[in-house]
């Protein structure tokens, strides 16, 4: 008997395929949780959750007993209990690094839309509003030879720092747990504490993990401290951010513009007082999202799994 892998949300069918040369695998697609007797009997037999999204705690580990690896087909694993999962002996993983410029890719695209506003100029296009000459108070703001602060400078953070140097001459500042020497010389980027960061930045680029640590790093007294002027873009988690600060500040013009990818509730309701302002573009957690980086991301978390119940060591071990 072949044994049992529960692939959870959008794990990739190339990866689905790859598995079941292998494996018996179920995939659950549907938000299913413990409520659904099917998903239940899945776990229950499973050697191997692979996962999206899918929040892996106490409950869930009950009801899977012959769990040996929880393997996140993400980088960020906030949905996972690690303590609980190493506790049991059970191995983690994610799935870093092919994924880094597709994201940096995604999160520069909403700083330039959210500088230049795009979104919301391609309504006043569609809609008819254009009538005549570009009014200058739907003029943007200049990207380029501006300064970018990158608040966690992981591998995301530095291809987003390779692209702002690079291709848009900005000026780097970063904050981050360590400093990182190379990248200071390779992007001429500088290292501040978080509120000279805030304080300096016509851009901010939130892009740390989500731990105790960074959990509501930006509140309403952070918000305070950025410029009048600066765009505020999140490419982190929503939990990093406490989005009633966020939208009040906006409100009363204390930031010019924020750009969001991720929010503290996903999805994000649809009468959230985020979605109210104009000055607010919004992505629904795409960071990852294209056929190419899904695939790799899906292949390397079936790699990840198929290590672990082979007896080897994983490549993307989280819980050592
Ligand atoms: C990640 O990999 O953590 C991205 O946010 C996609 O979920």
């Amino acid at each position: 008997m072949k044994p049992k892998i529960v692939a959870y949300g959008r794990v990739r069918e190339k990866a689905r395929i790859k598995l079941s040369e292998k494996y018996e695998v179920s995939h659950f697609n549907n938000g299913e949780d413990l409520s659904n007797e099917a998903f239940k009997k899945a776990i229950s037999e499973a050697s191997a959750f692979i996962v999206v999204e899918l929040e892996v705690g106490k409950d869930m580990l009950d009801h899977a007993p012959y769990l040996k690896v929880v393997s996140n087909v993400s980088v960020g694993y906030d949905n996972l209990d690690i303590e609980e999962l190493t506790k049991r002996g059970i191995a983690a993983t994610n799935t870093p690094d092919v994924l880094n410029d597709t994201t940096a890719d995604a999160i520069f695209g909403l700083l330039l839309a959210a500088a230049r506003r795009i979104p919301e100029l391609d309504q006043y296009v569609k809609k008819g509003e254009w009538k005549g000459l570009l009014s200058e108070t739907k003029f943007g703001v200049d990207v380029h030879h501006k300064t970018l602060g990158i608040i966690g400078m992981g591998r995301i953070g530095e291809a987003i720092a390779k692209r702002a140097h690079f291709g848009f001459d900005m000026h780097i500042l970063y904050h981050n747990r360590s400093r990182k020497p190379q990248l200071e010389e390779k992007f001429a980027a500088e290292y501040r504490n978080l509120d000279q960061l805030l304080e300096e930045s016509d851009y901010v680029c939130l892009m740390t993990p989500l731990t105790p640590e960074t959990r509501h790093l930006m509140g309403a007294e952070q918000f305070k401290r950025m410029k009048k002027s600066a765009v505020f873009v999140n490419g982190s988690r929503g939990h990093t951010v406490e989005e009633t600060a966020l939208v009040e500040a906006l409100q009363n013009g204390e930031i010019r513009a924020a750009a969001l990818d991720v929010f503290q509730e996903e999805p994000l309701f649809s009468d959230h007082p985020l979605l109210k302002l104009e000055k607010v573009v919004t992505t629904p957690h795409l960071g990852s999202a294209t056929a190419e980086t899904e695939d790799r991301m899906s292949l390397l978390a079936a790699e990840n799994a198929d290590a672990v119940l082979e007896g080897k060591r994983p490549p993307n071990l989280i819980n050592e």
